[in-house]
């Protein structure tokens, strides 16, 4: 919860005058910035850019305007006279940014989406290599996820890596975690994944029976063994019956 109200909101208002094809660029950006829920911080900014130069910027916790340029620093001490001109730019900062700040809470920031949770088996144990399993969380949101490993319910701290937070690029983030060890029989290996979708956190526990996919290959070639096996021995059968006919037909 906490990166997500740390980080910066912002909202954008493009005003862009284009004067022709490869011509000049005018534009201003409005910003509401906030970390807080309450909305005690709320600032709203008014950067005022021409050709990609920001020569100009409203603060409302100032309650001014700066110049970073020359043209810039006139039209600051010209606004920054008008105190209509400053009380209208203040007024935005609670009637743009908190009215509309306050309506993204409910229906964006404060949204969470569950992930689905497995674990699957990257390598089984070797002689030379211990095992690893990977703990995957998919599809969830927001960001700030922890993804940790437990052996017979006592957190496992070594032999763990982790990929960071990855954005699926749809608002969603899917995290991989593994764990190296050594088999032993009787245990139970379990990925825990705490995130603000579930608060109580949620327990997936790996299954080392064989996944659905490897039991059905050896279905299949203990199937086409037993097949292979009765026509061979059908084969046989047939040949033997028809070569003892043969041999019997001239001695009698
Ligand atoms: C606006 O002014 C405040 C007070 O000086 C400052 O802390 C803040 O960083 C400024 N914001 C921007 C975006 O310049």
């Amino acid at each position: 919860m906490s990166t997500l109200y740390s980080s910066c909101i912002r909202a954008l208002i493009l005003l862009t005058v284009l004067s022709d094809i490869d011509g000049y660029f005018l534009h201003f950006q409005r910003e509401c910035r906030y970390t807080s829920k309450d909305l005690h911080d709320i600032e709203f900014i008014e950067r005022r850019i021409f050709n990609k130069l920001e020569y100009g910027r409203y603060n409302s916790s100032l309650n001014e305007f700066i110049g970073y340029t020359e043209f810039g620093v006139y039209n600051a001490e010209r606004l920054n006279a008008d105190p209509a001109a400053l009380a209208s730019m203040l007024s935005n900062r609670d009637g743009y940014c908190k009215s509309n700040a306050e309506k993204y809470y409910p229906n964006m920031l404060d949204k969470t989406v569950e992930p689905s949770v497995e674990i699957v088996s990257s390598h089984p144990a070797t002689s030379k290599h211990p095992a690893m399993l990977v703990c995957s969380a998919y599809d969830f949101y927001p960001q700030g996820i922890k993804v940790t490993w437990l052996r017979d319910g006592e957190e496992v701290t070594s032999d763990v890596t982790s990929t960071e937070e990855l954005a699926d690029g749809d608002w969603y983030y899917q995290i991989h975690s593994y764990l190296e060890y050594t088999p032993k029989s009787g245990e139970t290996i379990s990925c825990k994944v705490e995130h603000s979708s579930v608060p109580q956190g949620k327990v997936v526990n790996w299954d080392s029976s064989m996944p659905e996919a490897e039991r059905n290959k050896v279905i299949i070639g203990a199937s086409a063994l037993v097949l292979g096996l009765i026509i061979t021995i059908a084969g046989v059968v047939y040949y033997k019956k028809k070569s003892t006919g043969r041999i019997l037909v001239p001695s009698s």
